[in-house]
């Protein structure tokens, strides 16, 4: 019932020019994609890449956006500057702004509106850290990222969530299913909790954390697993397009 979403995640990698080569190697493999496919790229990427993207069935992300429609916020980028290009998607809150740049659940929630009422779809990132996890506050954690992260939301499933548990980002170590697919399912249950059954049934929920072509099947054969958002893995277009076709 629920589309499942592969997405890269670039972040700060590969040139404008890098970046076309990249999806240019990447648009023949990933045609016949079954899922929804998107790469969420640099900013300075978007135009030539948006541009190389027409006419296939990749969509283009950004990996922030501010939640001004404009104004003095210097070195921030605008939902409007993001729209212009074609983007559809942005990931909001990734866990490396929030523990290198400062961002909040507060923050987060602002960012989300604003990508929401310019028609862009956000890309929620959730997790908890590994000293969370050992000390068992991961259900707590997450609550209060998704009742604070996403206050103010009328339909959860208006967005993507991605669960990065932050141990597992970059780190070789990925959760195992098990693991994620239960998190995922907590996250299911908050969403149910706070927002509404129906619509937390619906709202794509990813997995996020060293995800690539040797473990996404068993990830996405997981029944709260709904897709993967790639960081590493995104970065070759052979490795990504292999988690793209996760179950051939
Ligand atoms: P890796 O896939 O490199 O672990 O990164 C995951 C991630 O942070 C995606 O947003």
């Amino acid at each position: 019932m629920r589309k499942p979403i592969i997405a890269g995640n670039w972040k700060m990698n590969n040139t404008a020019a890098q970046g076309v080569a990249l999806v240019n190697e990447l648009k023949p493999l990933v045609a016949d994609a079954e899922c929804d496919v998107v790469v969420c790229v640099p900013f300075t990427d978007i135009p030539a890449v948006s541009e190389a993207l027409k006419g296939s069935n990749i969509a283009l992300g950004a990996q922030n956006v501010h939640f001004a429609e404009k104004g003095a916020y210097t070195g921030e980028i605008s939902a409007a500057m993001l729209k212009e290009y074609g983007v559809k998607y942005v990931i909001i809150g990734h866990s490396e702004r929030r523990q290198y740049f400062g961002e909040t659940n507060e923050t987060v929630n602002k960012r989300m509106h604003a990508a929401l009422a310019a028609g862009l779809i956000p890309i929620v990132c959730v997790g908890e850290s590994l000293e969370e996890r050992e000390t068992g506050k991961t259900e707590q954690v997450l609550s209060v990222q998704i009742e604070e992260g996403l206050k103010g939301l009328e339909d959860v499933s208006a967005i993507v969530i991605a669960y990065e548990p932050v141990w597992a980002i970059g780190t070789g170590k990925t959760a195992t299913a098990e693991q994620a697919n239960e998190t995922i399912g907590f996250i299911r249950k908050k969403c149910a909790e706070v927002f509404c059954p129906k619509c937390a049934e619906k709202v794509r929920i990813q997995y996020g954390g060293s995800m690539n072509a040797k473990n996404c099947k068993e990830l996405m054969a997981m029944p709260e697993i709904d897709g993967g958002l790639i960081g590493g893995a995104s970065l070759k277009a052979q490795d990504f397009s292999q988690i793209v076709h996760y179950n051939k």
